[in-house]
């Protein structure tokens, strides 16, 4: 078996196309146009890249982007501060704080000091129980971009047995609470799973965020699986590639998402689409 390739890409660009109808729409109504806060603290190259598309697609679907770029020396106090604003002010419907934080800086009090109701990223504990209690508002946007993938292809999710690889707060754990919400019988495997190749073999869909190159090898794959692929690594060589072996995996898998084109475009349109969620939901 050949998989599909499931186009992250053209799926992304379509919803945005669609957020910007919708903008348009509500400006033609006279309502106020979403914004989107997007804090970044420090100067690590990959999180400029990711801020730097963030504010960008923000503004291509017709957003406000408010952009702050803070030194690395900014105190917990400072980002507080700035969040406590961003908070009061009812021309922003969305504030994303971009993770990692420098070290001096604690992730989970600033995330839990944003507003739950701008809470775009869906990290906020209120958010992700909400998602394990099956009434999900705003979501995490990378597991929220990958189910709008796999719902893509047409597969029932109800029954599967569906593996998620790593446990990080930003996408295996909300990741494992998607797909039980969607059916799957799940596991979840991380640096103490002994015997991950026994669970990989039997995911009839698997979902891998490890971030090391060609972690998974592409006979583990059960045949007929859907694979979805978090990982972004560049090798020494400069070419990018995902957690798993794509050539062998595409081989076996029923569907595969690209490295890259395939999931990383997805948490963006997430993001923009849980920033018109909370403008249209919260503060209209
Ligand atoms: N760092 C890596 N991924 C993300 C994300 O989705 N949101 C934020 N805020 N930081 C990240």
């Amino acid at each position: 078996m050949t998989a599909q390739i499931i186009d992250g890409k053209a799926i992304a660009q379509s919803i945005r196309r669609t957020l910007s109808e919708k903008v348009q729409a509500r400006k033609e109504a006279g309502q106020r146009v979403p914004g989107l806060a997007v804090i970044l603290v420090g100067s690590d190259p990959a999180s400029q890249v990711y801020v730097g598309s963030k504010r960008k697609a923000c503004e291509e679907v017709g957003f406000i982007s408010r952009s702050y770029d803070l030194p690395t020396s900014t105190t917990e106090v400072e980002l507080l501060a700035l969040i406590d604003e961003c908070n009061n002010d009812p021309s922003i419907d969305g504030i994303l704080v971009q993770l990692p934080l420098p070290a001096h800086i604690d992730d989970s009090k600033v995330i839990e000091r944003i507003r739950p109701d701008k809470d775009v990223d869906g990290f906020h504990p209120y958010n992700v129980g909400r998602l394990a209690q099956r009434i999900p508002v705003l979501r995490s946007c990378t597991p929220m971009g990958i189910m709008t993938l796999i719902r893509s292809t047409g597969v029932d999710t109800y029954g599967l047995d569906a593996v998620v690889v790593g446990a990080s707060n930003i996408v295996g754990r909300p990741m494992t609470l998607e797909l039980l919400l969607a059916g799957c019988t799940t596991t979840t495997c991380h640096r103490f799973t002994k015997d991950l190749e026994s669970k990989v073999r039997q995911a009839d869909l698997l979902v891998v965020a490890v971030g090391k190159a060609e972690f998974i090898p592409g006979e583990w794959i059960k045949p007929g699986a859907i694979v979805i692929d978090v990982g972004i690594n560049r090798l020494a060589d400069g070419r990018l590639v995902g957690d798993v072996q794509y050539d062998v995996a595409a081989e076996r898998a029923s569907f595969i998402t690209p490295v890259p084109g395939g999931v990383g475009p997805m948490t963006i349109a997430s993001l923009l689409e849980n920033t018109l969620y909370a403008a249209e939901n919260y503060h209209d």
